[in-house]
């Protein structure tokens, strides 16, 4: 896969460089560049940003430079990624997808935020989808695209050393994963469940279903509501 981010603070991206986002970059399973947006600006004051139209308070990324930077690294595969307050929630859904991409092209927004035409005019030539961590504001866009770039790597073929990982995890199958236990069986007066030291790997499975099922209801009942929306969608489709 190959991934562009565009920013005007690439040192925000240095994690990138670390642990297995690292290593999928070096043996090539992912080709990451990050480039300063002010590469595109001509200026003495390498300017990205104005005061908006209609008045109020901060600043717009102006529309100029943008359109360069898309203009050199867009291609016919190219999926654009800005990360805003205003876009669809980022899910492992969402994720999922991502990782089936050719190119992601992520636009990092400061200030209010980038001119909107940028979009406009990306859109008739790319697909183009704003992406939100959640109902928060952030400073702009890098942070997201760490966590975003950390949730798609990690289900990229190859990057993660036991993809059943990714079967079992929390959100897999909709639903929060089950908690773990590892040795020793017991501390401080605690003791790992029995079952899961029984050895009869049905017994465990299905303790490991109710846990998360339990859990789920528990934390995020609307994770459940959503899973019945969808049942009832399959059944009402077959
Ligand atoms: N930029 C600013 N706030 C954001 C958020 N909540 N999600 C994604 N990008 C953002």
């Amino acid at each position: 896969m190959r991934v562009d981010v565009v920013t005007i603070f690439p040192e925000y991206l240095a994690p990138l460089e670390l642990s297995l986002i690292g290593k999928a970059r070096t043996n090539g399973t992912l080709r990451l560049d990050v480039h300063d947006l002010r590469k595109w600006t001509f200026d003495v004051h390498r300017t990205v940003d104005d005061t908006p139209y209609g008045g109020g308070p901060g600043m717009v990324m102006r529309p100029e430079p943008w359109g360069l930077a898309l203009d050199e690294l867009a291609g016919p595969d190219t999926h654009l990624i800005v990360p805003s307050p205003a876009g669809a929630p980022f899910t492992q859904a969402t994720a999922r997808a991502l990782a089936a991409d050719e190119h992601l092209l992520f636009a990092c927004g400061r200030y209010e935020g980038i001119d909107q035409r940028v979009f406009e005019h990306a859109a008739a030539r790319m697909r183009v989808s704003e992406i939100s961590l959640g109902d928060y504001v952030l400073f702009g866009g890098e942070v997201a695209v760490l966590v975003v770039l950390e949730a798609v790597t990690r289900l990229l073929p190859g990057v993660l050393g036991n993809a059943d990982s990714l079967v079992e995890e929390s959100h897999a199958d909709g639903l929060l994963e089950a908690p773990m236990y590892t040795k020793p069986p017991s501390w401080r007066g605690l003791d790992v469940p029995e079952i899961l030291r029984s050895g009869d790997h049905g017994r465990i499975a299905r303790w490991r279903r109710e846990q998360g099922l339990q859990r789920t209801a528990e934390r995020r009942p609307d994770l459940i509501a959503a899973l019945e929306e969808r049942s009832r969608g399959t059944d009402q489709g077959a």
